[in-house]
């Protein structure tokens, strides 16, 4: 048997600056992965037409953050020579595939999907006086489909939001396949370690740290925004005096310790403590203050910055560069996508011109 190639795809919708949610969520990860070597493929969608779907109106919000969200990709690690870093709106193929995989679902499936109906809450399509849901948004999963099935990943490294949305691919990777032969790939999700698999709040304890919400730290911040972000976290609230036992749960300072803080950070840093755990104790037990602790957040937070910054100063300074890297991903991309879309068209046998035996097929046709 002919040996599977492993392939990645993931990407982001370019509407803001990523931040740190971004980065424990999938960035790090991602990184990792492809610095693993054990992958044939690894692609990074900029997943703009995706953004438009709830952004028809505010296309320049998705252009401005087309450099923002390359130079955040380059800036933690991505590397272009590894990784192929392309731009959706610019890959024909995908719309294609879309328009073929709308056929491989119902409108009734589409409904049930728990991303969509909460997203659809969220942004107010379903409130009284609202124009109502956007065509493209409700179907955005077919597109993500296409994104994920064009480069013939059968990995996706994604948060669990995103679980419904690889469900929905392999639900119409498989109905395509069956219908018209095999081809497609059935991706599979990975879903990150437990480490990461906690959703970061924001610095003000609210459950998603967003930039809507105003409470994100983002990978482009500066050394004293950082200081000024994290001494203004949420903590404890009834932790009003240093001797009171303080509380973990809800706990910012300790939720970002726990996505970030090593044992090696203790031993440079605040070596009182061996860990994560003793200082936790100290903390419940009383006797610990907050701003003792927001320190070392400090310095465990600028440790992980530090690289990241130092990437994009270099990246700001060579922004050309960065675009060459955008439209080389995305050519390569294009050529990718365009051979699964003809092996699609001929499964499908609507690829008339590759040959004339359409003449053929019509002569025995009307022969019959
Ligand atoms: N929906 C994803 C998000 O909002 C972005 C995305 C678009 C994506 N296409 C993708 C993720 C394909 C994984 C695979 O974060």
């Amino acid at each position: 048997m002919e040996k599977k190639e492993n392939i990645i795809l993931t990407g982001d919708r370019p509407t803001g600056k990523l931040h740190l949610g971004h980065f424990t969520g999938s960035l790090r990860r991602r990184v990792e992965l492809q610095n693993s070597g054990r992958f044939d493929g690894i692609n990074i969608l900029i997943a703009d037409d995706q953004a438009l779907t709830d952004n028809a109106k505010n296309p320049q919000k998705i252009r401005d953050n087309m450099i923002e969200v390359a130079l955040d990709y380059l800036s933690v690690g991505i590397d272009p020579d590894i990784s192929t870093i392309c731009v959706q709106s610019q890959i024909p193929a995908l719309h294609a595939m879309t328009f073929y995989f709308m056929n491989m679902v119902t409108t009734e499936r589409l409904s049930r999907n728990p991303t969509i109906k909460n997203e659809i809450t969220l942004r107010g399509f379903d409130k009284p006086g609202s124009e109502g849901i956007p065509a493209g948004f409700f179907t955005y999963p077919v597109s993500q489909t296409a994104d994920i099935t064009a480069f013939k990943a059968n990995c996706v490294p994604v948060g669990e939001d995103q679980e419904p949305m690889i469900e929905q691919a392999r639900e119409i990777v498989r109905r395509f396949n069956m219908t018209y032969g095999e081809v497609l790939v059935e991706p599979e999700i990975m879903l990150p370690d437990n480490r990461a698999a906690m959703r970061l709040p924001g610095i003000d304890g609210k459950a998603k740290m967003s930039k809507s919400l105003g409470n994100a730290i983002y990978l482009a911040d500066d050394k004293e925004t950082l200081e000024k972000k994290v001494k203004s976290m949420y903590t404890d609230p009834k932790h009003l005096r240093k001797d009171d036992p303080g509380h973990l749960e809800g706990n910012c300072v300790f939720t970002y310790l726990d996505a970030f803080a090593t044992d090696d950070d203790f031993m440079d840093f605040w070596p009182d403590y061996q860990n994560l755990d003793e200082l936790k104790d100290h903390y419940t037990r009383g006797g610990l203050g907050d701003m003792d602790c927001k320190k070392f957040l400090i310095k465990v937070l600028n440790r992980v910055l530090d690289p990241v910054r130092e990437r994009r100063h270099e990246w700001e300074k060579r922004i050309p560069d960065v675009y060459d890297i955008l439209k080389e991903g995305t050519q390569k991309a294009v050529s990718i996508t365009n051979d699964t879309l003809h092996q699609m068209q001929e499964k499908m046998r609507i690829n008339y011109f590759d040959d004339d035996s359409i003449i053929n097929d019509w002569e025995s046709f009307i022969a019959r």
